[in-house]
């Protein structure tokens, strides 16, 4: 085993080895993005936080492979991604564009003083897949992804709205999930309310593990364990008139002049590996 997945097992999360011959994908992905944000191909309730991130959920155009306009992935990633996890992928998700601007967070009229303060001090930590259902927010299980892809296309600094993590926190959370999903089926794993324990374990993770930055130069790729605690820093460089933010309909919005990362989330062909793999 490499020292890389080495990071990977024991801290949740490892830079995945960079190669020039991804720069294609890159460039395919960023005119997909361009071109539907030009022709305003985005959903306005992606905007979040002021309108100082556009969450793009889904919202790259890439095939079940992760293609993007018969574009394949650089063949050192793929052979590191189906090296680790390749039979039991069902197959890649239509990603997510996350993309921060300057002054990110804005507090949305909309969101409590709580979950502003939440977002602000803690960066809005969660783990993804558990979805918070009703205006009661309760946490249930509804997504079995094998991994989270973070694929960095600009921007990336570590003042620019980086990725935090927490590390370790995934030992904590798997050990909880085997423990309250213990011989269930698919379907009673996703109806069990996880809510009480989700936050005793969150609130653990905070007084024992530590917390990075994670951003890359050169858009090397990087991959988080499916059970990392993890959120989005604040943007804390100075302002730069030249990236401009989107503040309303009179400006076309330019996705370039933010942050972006691209992040896939292929799923489980067996969701209960969800629970179980290491
Ligand atoms: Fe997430």
């Amino acid at each position: 085993m490499t020292l890389i997945w080495k990071n990977f097992i024991e801290n949740g999360w490892c830079f995945l080895d960079n190669d020039i011959e991804n720069c294609r994908w890159i460039e395919a992905a960023k005119a997909n993005i361009r071109n539907k944000f030009r022709q305003k191909e985005y959903r306005d309730s992606d905007f979040r936080s002021g309108a100082s991130w556009f969450a793009g959920i889904n919202f790259l155009d890439n095939g079940i492979g992760g293609d993007v306009d018969g574009i394949s992935f650089s063949s050192v990633l793929w052979s590191q991604i189906s090296g680790n996890f390749g039979v039991k992928i069902k197959y890649w998700d239509a990603a997510q564009v996350s993309i921060c601007w300057q002054g990110y967070p804005s507090k949305d009229p909309s969101e409590s003083e709580k979950s502003f303060k939440y977002r602000l001090k803690k960066y809005s930590s969660h783990v993804d897949g558990l979805i918070p259902i009703g205006s009661s927010k309760r946490r249930f299980a509804k997504e079995f992804h094998a991994f989270i892809l973070g694929i960095p296309i600009t921007n990336n600094r570590v003042d620019s709205a980086p990725l935090m993590v927490w590390e370790g926190s995934h030992k904590i959370f798997r050990n909880m999930f085997r423990k309250a999903f213990a011989g269930l089926s698919e379907n009673e794993v996703s109806d069990l309310d996880v809510t009480e324990i989700y936050q005793e374990c969150r609130r653990k993770v905070f007084t024992t593990c530590p917390v990075k930055k994670v951003f890359s130069h050169n858009n090397q790729p990087y991959i988080l364990d499916r059970h990392l605690l993890h959120g989005m820093g604040s943007w804390s460089a100075p302002i730069d008139g030249s990236l401009l933010q989107p503040r309303n309909n009179l400006f076309p919005i330019n996705p370039m002049s933010g942050r972006i990362v691209i992040y896939f989330r292929p799923a489980y062909k067996n969701a209960l590996d969800w629970i179980t793999q290491n």
